[in-house]
Parts: structure tokens; C-alpha cells; sequence
């Protein structure tokens, strides 16, 4: 059965202070909440140590915004799969747009992360996603199916069974543009038939896939309602309890 989530990602936003100061207020407002869904909050790596402690018995669970491509070694500034597991993160997300736009993260450098990852017990949440010209040209299956062919599909079923995949269209990523329902449905739907095809129906079945770009408390709700969309990777929105609380209750039936 594939798992509801609503996962934040801080990117670059947070001192520790308001970091730990953030994950204080939202497990007191989650404490004895039955939820409809897992909650994740995504964030840099100098808080991961300290939030994931502070989120010890609580519904929430900590990614990592990125990890290393290498094990080990003489590479300076860089944060290995390992280490990160070692804060007690239990997630890691990879392949956002920004990694591949800013920092030239491409297919060979993504499969060397998620395999890292995946040896270090991590969960994976990788982003798939056309940029607007994509969009605008029509090509947006034909991208998605790419980077799918380039990464994650390279994965044995069993690995590829423990990823869990997020589209954000980049057009969408913090430009109040957000899909519609019906356009990030027929990509979802896309995308499942896609891992159908490759792996089974049932890993397919399985599979949970998560929603990016602009989700806010007044979308997420039909957003979540479409049947091949099973929570959100929530960027500007995740940064306030008070935003996001409305997002993982859009879960509550
Ligand atoms: P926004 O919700 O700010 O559009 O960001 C989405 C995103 O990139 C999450 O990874």
C-alpha cells in the first residue's frame, strides 16, 4: 500500500534557531492529531542533528535536502548518504530542479546519490519535472520518462520500491503557478504507467508520488483528491506551522 505524505523543503531558509524553533511548535500542534498522512520536513543539513532528535516520538520525519555522490574521502564542504543517516534523518531528497539547474546535478551524478542513499537506509524522494519551454512545447511526458530512464529506473525493483518519487514542474516551483489539478493528475497517471511498465503493476500501485510547485493550503486539497496524487513536497508554504498545517489536514477526511 503506498503511503500519504506531506513532506516541507526549507531549502536555504532557517538559522538552527528558528529551525529547532519551528519543529518545537509543530509537534506540539501535531501531538494526539490523528493524521492522514506521514509528515516530512526537509531541511539543511547543519539542522538535521538537532530536529531530528528534537522530532524523537513525534509523527515527524527529517530529510535531507541532498547528499554527496561520493562515499568518503578528500572532498571538501561535501555531506555523505552516511552522515546524514547518522543525525537520525531518515530521508533524503534529490535531483530538485534547483540541484540540477544551479549546481549541474545530471543523471550519472543523481544514480550515484540514490545508490548511496539507498545503501545508507535512506529514503529517497526524487524530483522529476519539465521546465516551461517543455510544458510549452508539449514534451512534458517525454521529460519526465527521461529522467525516470536516467535514474531511479536504473534501480532493481526492490530499491526502486523504497523511492519515493515527487513531479514539480519547474514553471510551478515558487511562482504562485501551480498545476492544476487535472494537468499534475495526467502527469502522476503518466508516471505510474510508466514504473508499471517497467517494474509491475504492482510496484506502480505502490509507488507514492508526490506533488511540488506552489501547493498551498487553498490547493492542496483538491490536489490531493486526484487519484494518482498522494501528497506534496511543499516549498514557500512549509516555512510557517502556520501554512503548513492546513496542507497535511488537507488529508483529513
Ligand atoms: P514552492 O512550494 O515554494 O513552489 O516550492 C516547491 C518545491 O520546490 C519543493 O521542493
Amino acid at each position: 500500500m503506498r503511503k500519504n505524505i506531506v513532506a516541507g523543503n526549507w531549502k536555504m531558509n532557517k538559522t538552527l534557531q528558528e529551525g529547532t524553533a519551528f519543529i518545537a511548535e509543530l509537534k506540539q500542534t501535531l501531538a494526539g492529531k490523528s493524521l492522514g498522512c506521514d509528515v516530512v520536513i526537509g531541511a539543511p543539513f547543519i539542522h538535521l542533528a538537532t530536529i531530528a532528535e528534537q522530532a524523537k516520538g513525534s509523527a515527524i520525519g527529517i530529510a535531507a535536502e541532498n547528499c554527496a555522490d561520493k562515499a568518503e574521502g578528500a572532498y571538501t564542504g561535501e555531506v555523505s548518504a552516511a552522515m546524514v543517516a547518522s543525525t537520525g534523518a531518515r530521508y533524503v531528497i534529490l535531483g530538485h530542479s534547483e540541484r540540477r539547474a544551479y549546481y549541474g546535478e545530471n543523471d550519472a551524478i543523481l544514480s550515484e546519490k540514490l545508490a548511496l542513499a539507498l545503501a545508507n537506509g535512506l529514503t529517497p524522494i526524487f524530483c522529476i519535472g519539465e521546465v516551461k519551454e517543455e510544458r510549452e512545447a508539449g514534451k512534458h511526458f517525454e521529460v519526465v520518462a527521461q529522467q525516470l530512464e536516467g535514474t531511479v529506473f536504473g534501480l532493481s525493483a526492490e530499491d526502486f520500491s523504497k523511492v519515493v518519487l515527487a513531479y514539480e514542474p519547474v514553471w510551478a516551483i515558487g511562482t504562485g503557478l501551480t498545476a492544476s489539478s487535472a494537468q499534475a493528475q495526467e502527469v502522476h497517471a503518466h508516471v505510474r504507467q510508466l514504473i508499471a511498465s517497467k517494474y509491475s503493476a504492482q510496484i506502480a500501485e505502490d509507488c507514492t508520488i508526490l506533488y511540488g510547485g506552489s501547493c498551498n493550503a487553498s490547493n492542496a486539497k483538491e490536489l490531493f483528491g486526484q487519484p494518482d496524487i498522494d501528497g506534496g513536497l511543499i516549498g514557500g508554504a512549509s516555512l510557517s506551522v502556520e501554512k503548513f498545517l492546513p496542507i497535511i489536514e488537507a488529508f483529513n477526511k
